[in-house]
């Protein structure tokens, strides 16, 4: 009952502040209703599918679009596609706060999240709170993440501020980075340069890079600068990217070195058509020979890429769905099928080559537990690096051996 009449006096009082600044025109009631069905079904996207922000923001767009009386602009359709995966993100604090199970089950539930997210008094509220002496359950219930992940984190970052640092980012929209396949190409001014012929743009500008017609037709790649700076570890003549997938490295590697021969191998068949296509693509900025495998039969390989099969976990920020579909209890399962997977690539590579081991997890469980777990007496360590999940990029471990014997 009092949540009801909450979810009346929420529903039917002008949305707070920030949006209502930018819409033109009051909302009557039918606009109100497709207001809320269009929340729910957002929100039922970006719970119940596997949809990525940017595959959720076309169809926000879409929606908005029809909707022109309430939404009139690009700012007021980039504003309101931009808080409704926010909030989508954080709906564990709102939900905790009001009582709801979840996922929110209504077109009046979702509004409600919302209208919550918008209202930015709440969340001022819990941050004061959050900064006494935090348990884990106010750590999950603030940042939205099941109490298991929290749980894990805290093992890799005992301190609350580090812990909290990580969860807020995880929370953010993550930068968009491009990365050049044609080395003449000049990005368009709203990017700036942060490496050799990597340039970042503001998250806001995402799905205008994926609009321009530049990248349609590969000139560039959007690439995140850690996953860009993982491949300065492969190097050498003949190369095998043992889970190549769709080849968001291969492809970086292949635009990069000089008449290298590449060969690239995944388990998954599918991933590997849509890898050659992406090379008949952008084959005028390859400069090496790429070859697609059907099986790996060599074992005299400079270099071995395995870019693990893992929970993703330090680009969760991405995925907006991606934490409450992964299932801690699976940590130990991964982690044997990496170091399967490592074994097989180290046994690939020539004396005198090196491997390079990389994962895009936050989890010690799927780094340096899967390291730990191989004998390394015939190899020297070279270098071994956590990329930080921060504002300028994703978050990756990497570990480079050279075999000795
Ligand atoms: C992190 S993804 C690779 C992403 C890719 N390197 C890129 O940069 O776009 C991991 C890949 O490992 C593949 N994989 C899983 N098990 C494998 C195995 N036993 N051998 C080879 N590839 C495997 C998956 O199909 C998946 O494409």
């Amino acid at each position: 009952m009092i949540l009801g009449i909450v979810l009346l006096v929420l529903l039917f009082t002008p949305l707070s502040t920030p949006l209502s600044a930018h819409l033109h025109t009051s909302l009557h009631t039918s606009l109100r209703t497709s207001l809320r069905t269009l929340l729910h079904t957002t929100f039922d996207t970006l719970i119940r599918t596997n949809a990525t922000t940017t595959s959720v923001l076309p169809l926000l767009s879409k929606t908005l679009r029809s909707n022109p009386s309430i939404f009139q602009s690009n700012t007021d359709r980039k504003y309101f596609a931009d808080n409704l995966i926010t909030a989508s993100n954080l709906r564990i604090r709102y939900s905790h706060h009001l009582g709801l199970t979840l996922p929110p089950d209504s077109d009046s539930e979702s509004a409600l999240i919302l209208n919550l997210h918008l209202n930015d008094e709440l969340n001022e509220e819990m941050k004061i709170s959050l900064s006494l002496n935090p348990s884990l359950k106010d750590l999950s219930n603030y940042y939205s993440f099941p109490i298991s992940i929290i749980k894990i984190l805290h093992k890799i970052y005992p301190q609350h501020e580090e812990l909290k640092a990580i969860l807020e980012t995880t929370n953010s929209p993550g930068p968009i980075s491009i990365r050049l396949n044609d080395p003449t190409y000049i990005p368009p001014s709203y990017t700036s340069k942060i490496a050799d012929k990597v340039y970042v743009l503001p998250p806001s500008l995402r799905s205008q890079i994926m609009k321009n017609t530049d990248y349609i037709s590969g000139r560039f790649e959007v690439q995140d600068v850690h996953s860009s700076k993982v491949l300065e570890y492969v190097q050498g003549n003949k190369i095998l990217d043992l889970c190549a997938g769709r080849g968001g490295k291969t492809l970086g590697i292949a635009c990069t070195l000089n008449n290298n021969t590449i060969d690239c191998y995944d388990i998954d068949k599918d991933r590997l058509k849509g890898l050659s296509s992406r090379i008949s693509k952008i084959s005028q900025y390859i400069k090496s020979e790429v070859n697609v495998l059907s099986e790996v039969t060599d074992n005299d390989y400079d270099c071995v890429l395995v870019d693990g099969p893992c929970s993703s976990s330090g680009v969760w920020r991405r995925w907006p769905n991606a934490r409450w579909e992964f299932n801690v209890s699976k940590l130990p399962e991964l982690e044997q099928n990496l170091t399967d997977i490592l074994v097989e690539g180290m046994s690939r590579v020539k004396k005198g080559g090196r491997i390079v081991y990389c994962t895009c997890s936050l989890f010690k469980e799927e780094n340096e537990d899967v390291v730990r777990n191989i004998d390394w007496k015939d190899w020297s360590k070279v270098n071994e690096r956590r990329f930080p999940l921060n504002d300028e990029g994703d978050g990756f471990y990497v570990y480079v051996a050279k075999k000795i014997k």
